[in-house]
């Protein structure tokens, strides 16, 4: 029989790390906060006994949301990133403001010479990918139809000193808003976009389905993007592998090989926990 993995002495001291997984769930250290949260991809026996010094954990209930309950009480809550800080939140979905699978793809930006390239972000979320951009010289603009999350990325543009980047801040539908750009001949030299299965227009006036209106968000962004120097497309939806994601950019301009292939999450004992797939590339 083989004996247990020994148990770790310390917590982890890195600003994110991927404590445990298992069982269906995850443990994960936030700049020092142990958080336990469902993940369905968590499968196989947890490694540590960590878990019962977790301070929050979260617990589905129904329509996707759910409930915490927390071992203390949380003061102001900060992730160092590549690029300087994001404000840390709960919210009843179970997310806490950042998606650490990111965290990799925000330190390739921070290193591209993007002084005056145009990138659009699209479902730009609480602005990782904006800021990191915007850090290494980007002018960017950021579209998300929430507009708390834009409120909230713009006070991490604040908390990281970006706040005098050339940084456009978008509350709209992305489709809405790619289709007018067209209209108006308005371009650009690269997109960011992480698409959500599904999802809202602003104030839940129109439905985002990834299957029926992707193809389209596609089709307009070849017409806004003559010249695709930058691609980040990331993805979380069921069947959105990598091959299938090269599919659906093909026919951009570009002259950069890609780079592809699944995203995950590394455990302190090496396990891998997938977190969607990727496609990007940059031509200086
Ligand atoms: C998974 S999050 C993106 C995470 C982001 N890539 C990051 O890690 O920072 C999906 C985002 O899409 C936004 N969204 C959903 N439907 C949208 C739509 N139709 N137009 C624009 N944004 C939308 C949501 O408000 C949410 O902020």
């Amino acid at each position: 029989m083989r004996s247990a993995p020994p148990d770790l002495p310390e917590l982890p001291n890195s600003v994110y790390q991927l404590v445990d997984y298992g069982n269906g769930r995850k443990l994960e250290e936030f700049s020092g906060v142990l958080v336990d949260r469902p993940s369905p991809v968590a499968v196989g026996a947890p490694v540590t006994k960590l878990w019962h010094r977790a301070d929050g954990r979260f617990d589905l209930q129904e329509n996707h949301r759910g409930v915490w309950a927390w071992e203390r009480k949380l003061g102001a809550w900060q992730l160092a990133t590549p690029f300087g800080q994001m404000e840390l939140f709960p919210t009843d979905f179970g997310h806490l403001g950042v998606f650490a699978e990111q965290l990799t793809h925000w330190k390739w930006l921070t290193t591209l010479p993007l002084a005056g390239v145009r990138l659009l972000n699209l479902f730009a979320y609480t602005g990782g990918a904006s800021l990191a951009a915007a850090k290494a010289g980007a002018t960017v603009t950021h579209v998300d139809s929430a507009k708390n999350m834009v409120r909230r990325a713009s006070h991490n543009a604040h908390i990281s000193q970006l706040a005098d980047r050339p940084i456009r801040w978008i509350v709209e539908d992305a489709l809405k808003f790619v289709t007018r750009e067209s209209r108006r001949g308005n371009q650009y030299d690269g997109i960011i976009l992480d698409p959500p299965t599904y999802g809202h227009g602003v104030s839940g006036k129109s439905i985002w389905k990834i299957d029926e209106q992707l193809p389209e968000l596609f089709q307009r962004l070849r017409e806004i993007v003559p010249l695709c120097r930058l691609m980040l497309y990331t993805c979380h939806s069921r069947g959105f592998t990598p091959a299938f994601m090269k599919q659906n950019i093909a026919g951009f301009r570009v002259r950069e090989k890609s780079q592809s292939g699944p995203m995950f999450l590394q455990a302190t004992d090496g396990r891998k926990l997938a977190s969607g797939n990727f496609v990007r590339w940059f031509q200086s």
